[in-house]
């Protein structure tokens, strides 16, 4: 876990503007010159770039790592990730949420890489060092097990309105929580639920972004997986985003304890293969028909040769036929 305190922002505020000398930052922050050098290391090896030169130290660039000090410059959420916890490497940030148990309603872990990130049906997650966003949200909601699918849809229309606010994209949502653009997967999201006393005690909710991924991060999945920069051309500014998306999950977590119809209006509108024929798998199991919506509880409503059925579980695989 990589901490930065307020001594580390203070010092890189002092630092931002002009170049000032070891003893003066010393001075001014009240410690010794050595802890001074020490911070200025550590600053430097998280990917700050920092002059140092006869005339003191002077902030070049700011690191690109999604550090809590770059995020809470820009995050306005007042619950969702004021706990923040950074790893610039981890296995997986879904598995270190299970395992640590105390950590708080609304508590964000991101990691830049994992090594054993985890998808959906037990698949593989590829994460690519400063490219992508990948984090973990930990969420105690007080609702019913039978509310939980329509619960998950509020991530995807989340990564939905980020995503949108940041590029010019039209982002399509394939049921129950794959983010798409222009037929290819950008974003996906694997949503663990712990449930005791047949109640939902706390939701884990992982969600993994291509955000500056280039082609060649996408080894065998050419043709399947997409980024923002792949798509737009352009680099996305990480930290923006991932504030926005920060923001834009606490709004729908709150709307939707108030308006229980709004989220199933949205996720109809952008819904992926809407009105086309599909097929669903699970298993030996297959189920053809045209997609037809999402009902009020989050089922996906297909018609088929033997009339309409809705599925509830997402767990199934859905492709366009
Ligand atoms: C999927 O589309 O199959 C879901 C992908 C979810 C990936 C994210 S990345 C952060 C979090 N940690 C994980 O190990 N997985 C999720």
């Amino acid at each position: 876990m990589v901490k930065v305190d307020e001594i580390d922002n203070l010092i890189l505020d002092q630092i931002s503007t002009s170049y000032i000398s070891g003893q003066n930052l010393a001075e001014e922050l009240n410690v010794s010159r050595t802890a001074v050098w020490k911070r200025i290391k550590k600053l430097k090896e998280l990917g700050y770039e920092i002059e140092s030169s006869k005339n003191g130290y002077k902030l070049k660039r700011k690191t690109n790592l999604l550090l809590p000090i770059e995020i809470f410059r820009c995050l306005k959420t007042s619950y969702i990730g004021r706990n923040y916890i950074f790893f610039k490497e981890i296995d997986s940030t879904n598995d270190y949420a299970k395992r640590c148990r105390e950590l708080e309603d609304g508590t964000v872990v991101l990691a830049e890489n994992q090594t054993s990130g985890k998808g959906r049906k037990g698949r593989e997650w590829i994460s690519s060092i400063g490219k992508g966003i990948y984090f973990s949200i930990i969420l105690k909601p007080k609702i019913p097990i039978k509310e939980i699918l329509r619960f998950s849809l509020i991530f995807p229309l989340s990564v939905k309105e980020a995503v949108e606010k940041n590029t010019e994209l039209e982002v399509c949502i394939k049921w129950p929580n794959d983010l798409y653009l222009n037929g290819n997967k950008f974003a996906g999201i694997l949503m663990e639920s712990e449930i005791e006393a047949n109640e939902v005690s706390r939701i884990i909710v992982g969600i993994g972004i291509n955000v500056n991924n280039d082609f060649s991060d996408f080894e065998n999945l050419e043709n399947i997986a997409t980024s923002l920069k792949m798509e737009t051309g352009k680099e996305i500014d990480r930290k923006k985003l991932l504030c926005d998306l920060l923001e834009s999950i606490e709004n729908k977590y709150g709307e939707f304890f108030i308006n229980k119809s709004k989220i199933i209006d949205d996720i109809n509108s952008s819904l992926l293969w809407k009105n086309q024929k599909v097929k669903l798998i699970d298993g030996n199991h297959e189920i053809e028909g045209e997609l037809l919506k999402i009902d009020e509880t989050g089922g996906l409503v297909v018609k088929t040769e033997t009339g309409i059925q809705t599925i509830y579980s997402g767990d199934l695989t859905l492709r366009k036929i």
